[in-house]
């Protein structure tokens, strides 16, 4: 099964999956967990171009490369893991695309959908958990990550090509995520990202023993 993690920069997505990881391992299975852009070789030289790279990107192309990594970590590693009856642990997926190119970048939605789909190989996330937390909140968390001195102004933080984005950017791709998370109710469950790292973990795995029990028990055969 494939559940993905998604929520704005620094709304704790890895810390979540580290997390979930020992947990699901604690009860038998080892989950295969993988981030995007990246995961493989050529996604994570990918990855380099659009966030490591200084020139100016137009957002199809913006789009497209963040297609091409998805398309090649879901050829070699996530859709045989899937065939294989696996637990893919995913930071970041479609929804990304949607809230980051599609609200962000002002991409045509339809186009978004398209390019998800041909990406995606068709697949889709059995379970969501979308993080919520508002862009200020998010520079705050950046801020003692990096251990920088709160007098630092918001643009000497040193930030990646998607970071430097700006605020109002992050607030659009956090109302298409809030927008996704109406449009599916049921596949995307909305976490309050601003509560402790604990009481996130535990209304992940709450939600997971309610949904899928049979993660929890070792002997399961569906997984
Ligand atoms: P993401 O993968 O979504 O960018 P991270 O898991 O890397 O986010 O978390 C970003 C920073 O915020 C890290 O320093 C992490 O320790 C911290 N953090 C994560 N979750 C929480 C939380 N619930 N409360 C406070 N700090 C958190
Ligand atoms: P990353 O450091 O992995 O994210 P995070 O800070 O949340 O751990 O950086 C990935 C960046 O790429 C992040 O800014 C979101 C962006 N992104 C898109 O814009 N579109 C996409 O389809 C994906 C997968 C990521």
């Amino acid at each position: 099964m494939l559940i993905t993690f998604e929520g704005i920069d620094g709304s704790g997505k890895s810390t979540q999956i580290r997390l979930l990881k020992e947990c699901l391992r604690a009860h038998g299975v080892e989950p295969l967990a993988l981030r995007e852009p990246g995961g493989v070789p050529l996604s994570e030289r990918i990855r380099a171009l659009l966030l490591e790279g200084k020139e100016e990107m137009g957002s199809v192309t913006e789009l497209l490369l963040f297609a091409a990594s998805r398309a090649e970590l879901m050829r070699t590693l996530v859709k045989p893991a899937l065939e294989r009856g696996e637990v893919v642990l995913l930071d970041r997926f479609c929804d990304s695309t949607t809230a980051y190119q599609g609200y962000g970048r002002g991409v045509d939605l339809d186009v978004i959908r398209q390019v998800n789909r041909i990406a995606s190989l068709g697949i889709e996330p059995d379970l969501t958990f979308y993080l919520d937390l508002l862009p200020e909140d998010a520079l705050i968390r950046k801020f003692s990550e990096k251990s920088l001195p709160l007098a630092f102004g918001e643009n000497e933080i040193p930030l990646d090509r998607m970071e430097s984005a700006g605020l109002e950017f992050y607030r659009r791709a956090r109302e298409g995520y809030k927008a996704l998370a109406r449009e599916h109710s049921h596949r995307v469950v909305e976490i309050d990202a601003l509560r402790s790292i604990n009481d996130v973990h535990k209304q992940i795995v709450a939600t997971l023993r309610q949904r899928v029990p049979q993660l929890f028990s070792a002997s399961s055969e569906t997984r």
